[in-house]
């Protein structure tokens, strides 16, 4: 039976969703940024769409454009992006931070493009704001919060203690050991964990696959509250 609790079972929800790299200025024309294509969030953010959420999407810069359903935010370095989820973070049911936000910027960006001089040239960085940790540790009873860790060793424990330091709900872990996962590819193979129950292993899909099964969860977290 298809009704519209089954069909769109996050009507009248509100979704924020964090998407892509984010570009930190080096001097007007140079940044340090990422591969991230921004294909995982964009997926998450159309299936919340498609399930009947009102969704908020904080892009840095990608190739891609989300339906017009969805309200697009364009940032560019961390602390743009910081920003944009800070003033929609408390008005959202469900939360789901998959950008590759830069860790470090650079201290102080240069107001004019930078000269070739010296053999030898240090940039100094300090540390950017963790946004779901900080936003993190503002979430509410009625909130469902997802992050994402890419991690080269120790993958489960570093999730597992990511998890717990960023106060999520769930943290889908991107598997570094199949080829065909990851950065810029069209496919991944996750797990995910969770605050209430044990991890679960899935297989090699499509991204937009992966989006459904972040979903589904998404889905059920909301119902359980
Ligand atoms: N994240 C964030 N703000 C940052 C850095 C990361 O919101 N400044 C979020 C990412 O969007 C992701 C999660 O935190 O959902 C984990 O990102 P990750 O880079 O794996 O974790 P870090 O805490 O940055 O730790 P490290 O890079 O040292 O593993
Ligand atoms: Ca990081």
């Amino acid at each position: 039976q298809h009704n519209t609790e089954t069909l769109k079972p996050l009507l009248g929800k509100k979704a924020l969703v964090t998407a892509g790299p984010t570009y930190e200025a080096i001097d007007p024309v140079r940044f340090i940024g990422n591969h991230s294509s921004g294909k995982m969030g964009y997926a998450i953010a159309e299936e919340l769409n498609n399930l009947g959420a009102k969704v908020t999407l904080v892009s840095g810069p990608t190739s891609l454009q989300a339906s017009e359903a969805i309200n697009t935010i364009g940032v560019k370095s961390a602390q743009q992006m910081f920003e944009a989820c800070d003033s929609h973070f408390d008005n959202a049911d469900i939360i789901v931070m998959s950008a590759a936000v830069a860790d470090y910027t650079p201290k102080e960006p240069a107001n004019e493009k930078i000269k070739k001089k010296a053999e030898d040239f240090t940039i100094e960085l300090k540390k950017t704001t963790d946004i779901l940790g900080t936003l993190g540790q503002r979430k509410s009873s009625s909130q469902t919060l997802v992050g994402f860790a890419l991690e080269t060793n120790n993958e489960l424990a570093h999730a597992q203690d990511k998890l717990e330091r960023k106060n999520a709900d769930f943290i889908v872990l991107n598997s570094m050991q199949d080829s065909g996962a990851g950065f810029g590819t069209d496919t991944n193979k996750v797990t995910i964990l969770s605050r209430k129950s044990a991890a679960k292993n899935y297989d090699l899909k499509s991204k937009l696959e992966v989006a459904k099964d972040i979903c589904k969860i998404v889905v059920e977290h909301q119902q359980s509250l």
